[in-house]
């Protein structure tokens, strides 16, 4: 076809899936009505702002003879969020901060930049979002800034492209990737062709003069605008930043990680000066725990390497209706049907008439086998109506015979219950050998979920 004709694309707003029609479900990422229209011109589908190099080819290598460099990293200065990004940020590195509006994605990198410039490193903020005024009276509450860190408001990629060329800076910060466009690309500001575009040219950039990136991408229900996933596979770093935005608290977990690891969250609490690292998230998932109320159990829980002891509340009564009701908040719904199914078979009780809700407090969500257990005690309290101790805690993942399994890092769990001022703690059988060693806590060991319970009495 001739150059400059244009061309109509399905686009799927969530991940990306291009179609050449349009359909209800998306078969990338199975959602509904996600696919939007967009008229693009011929030329734009050559590819993601990199023009092919012509000439020179690529010739395999030996991969042990491939030079190490040294990966040069930068501390933020926020310990919470140099763990998620596996120890600072990597210098060239391109970071997408994913989460809901209004979460603290601004705020958060606002806090960074104020303290690599502080630090001494030039740093550049460019908004799209709000104005110079707006940024300073946040940035105000956040604190002073030093000489390094400059501001930026401004939408079109080109003018980006040839400040960052000019000033080159050590560390950009896009805020957000939705508002940025490429006068080349004819898609709207927010489009899925448009995110790409003025992502692949960021990447050029920060590959190229070694600027360490940072996007900032809302997360939209409505699909009006393309959604972080759209970008995942093209950045090194993908966080996102969760908690419900009406509570103070929130985790940034690692989602996708070049550079380390992705079982990493850190905690944050939102406060009146910007955001505040919390150092010790199982004290702080655990404030304000019920005393000697039934159906609450702590849970100790490993979120990458580290323990944290959260609270599980359940709720069980009798149903009203035919078909009773379930509800699972924090943690996986059918995994709560299922763990109910096996206490029903496996120890009589009689369950199956019974509404349930389980929470698992402080806004966090696990996914972790391990939990299972404090699951089940949970739900055996509150269906005989007896407290169980506030010094006790449990983990282990059980089975469908009712067996109770051993799991990872057992000893570093019953530490962190020790730590926090905990008794006892009930723990699979197999793992009772190496908990043992840690004084000042007795460690039960159980086989199963009837002799869980027979310790409960
Ligand atoms: P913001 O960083 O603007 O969110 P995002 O960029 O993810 O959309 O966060 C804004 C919210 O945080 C806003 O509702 C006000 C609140 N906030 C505080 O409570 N304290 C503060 O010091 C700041 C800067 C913001
Ligand atoms: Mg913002």
């Amino acid at each position: 076809m001739a150059k400059g004709k244009t061309a109509t694309i399905f686009y799927c707003q969530s991940c990306g899936y291009e179609s050449s029609k349009w359909m209800g479900q998306c078969p990338g990422c199975r959602e509904w009505n996600t696919f939007v229209e967009e008229v693009v011109s011929r030329s734009d589908l050559k590819g993601t702002g990199t023009q092919r190099r012509s000439g020179e080819k690529e010739k395999p290598c030996i991969l042990s003879e491939v030079p190490v460099l040294k990966e040069d990293r930068v501390l933020t200065g926020i310990g919470e969020l140099d763990r998620v990004l596996g120890g600072g940020i990597v210098q060239g590195s391109m970071t997408l901060v994913g989460g809901d509006p209004g979460i603290g994605k601004s705020t958060l990198l606002l806090q960074v930049c104020r303290n690599l410039a502080e630090k001494g490193h030039r740093v550049l903020y460019i908004s799209g979002e709000e104005s110079k005024v707006q940024i300073k009276m946040r940035a105000d509450r956040i604190g002073t800034f030093s000489r390094y860190m400059a501001l930026l408001c401004e939408t079109d990629l080109d003018i980006i492209e040839e400040v960052i060329r000019q000033e080159k800076p050590e560390m950009v910060v896009i805020d957000s990737i939705q508002t940025m466009y490429r006068g080349e690309v004819s898609a709207a500001p927010g489009s899925v062709s448009q995110v790409r575009e003025s992502t692949g040219v960021l990447m050029q950039l920060a590959k190229g003069l070694g600027v360490s990136v940072f996007i900032v991408g809302h997360v939209t229900k409505e699909g009006t605008v393309a959604g972080p996933r759209v970008l995942e596979h093209m950045v090194d770093t993908v966080l996102y930043f969760e908690g419900d935005r009406y509570a103070s608290y929130r985790i940034l977990r690692g989602v996708k990680n070049r550079f380390g690891s992705t079982n990493e969250i850190g905690v944050f609490e939102m406060q009146d000066q910007g955001l505040a690292e919390v150092q010790n998230p199982s004290e702080y998932m655990l404030s304000g725990r019920p005393e000697d109320a039934s159906g609450s159990v702590a849970a100790c829980t490993m979120e990458g390497t580290r323990p944290i002891l959260v609270e599980i509340q359940a709720l069980v009564c009798r149903s009203n209706f035919g078909i009773p009701r379930r509800q699972a908040t924090g943690t996986d719904f059918n995994r709560v049907n299922l763990l109910m199914a096996v206490l029903e078979k496996r120890s009589g009780m009689a369950l199956s008439d019974c509404d349930a809700y389980v929470n698992i407090t402080g806004g966090i969500r696990i996914q972790e086998p391990a939990v299972d257990l404090g699951i089940v005690l949970a739900v055996i309290s509150s269906f005989r109506n007896r407290a169980i101790g506030p010094k006790l805690a449990a983990f282990g993942e059980v089975g469908l015979s009712g067996e109770v399994r051993g799991v990872s890092m057992a000893k570093l769990r019953v530490a962190e219950a020790q730590k926090l001022g905990f008794d006892t703690c009930i723990v699979p059988m197999v793992c009772v050998e190496e908990c043992r060693k840690i004084k000042g806590i007795k460690v039960i060991g159980v086989k199963n979920v009837q002799e869980a319970m027979d310790f409960l009495g």
